[in-house]
């Protein structure tokens, strides 16, 4: 292959990648997105299943929906500080947020 069939070639896997990623941003804007119980289920390797954490890491079944967007939102800007957090909640849009607060905070309300 040449440089110039290489060359080519990056720049078309580029543009794919970038066709790609600009799709799945389109998919947030028109409110499209995984059910809550999909993005939640990231949410319990740390804090346990439906937030009911036994170890050390924070509880989020006793937090009310409110306190839970708070959080994440404040831990996305940084104004919460944190060792992990804000990089999982960078993750996240707005939305997914409040339909992943909503989710367990419902669930939790026994
Ligand atoms: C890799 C482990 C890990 C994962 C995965 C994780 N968290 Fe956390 N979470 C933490 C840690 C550790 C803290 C304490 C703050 C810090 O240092 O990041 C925390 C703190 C929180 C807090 C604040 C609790 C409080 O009472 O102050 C909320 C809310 C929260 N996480 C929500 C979530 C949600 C929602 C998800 C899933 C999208 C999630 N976390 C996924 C480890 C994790």
């Amino acid at each position: 292959m040449g440089l110039k069939t290489t060359l080519k070639v990056c720049l078309g896997t580029a543009f794919t990648v970038f066709a790609i990623s600009a799709t799945s941003v389109s998919a947030h804007a028109e409110g499209k997105m995984a059910s809550p119980q999909l993005l939640v289920s990231n949410c319990f390797n740390c804090h346990g299943y439906m937030g009911d954490s036994a170890g050390v890491i924070d509880e989020l079944s006793s937090l009310p929906e409110r306190r839970i967007v708070k959080k994440m939102v404040d831990f996305k800007s940084g104004e919460k500080p944190s060792t992990i957090m804000s990089r999982i909640a960078k993750g996240y849009s707005d939305s997914e947020i409040e339909a992943m607060a909503k989710y367990l905070a419902a669930a939790n309300a026994k």
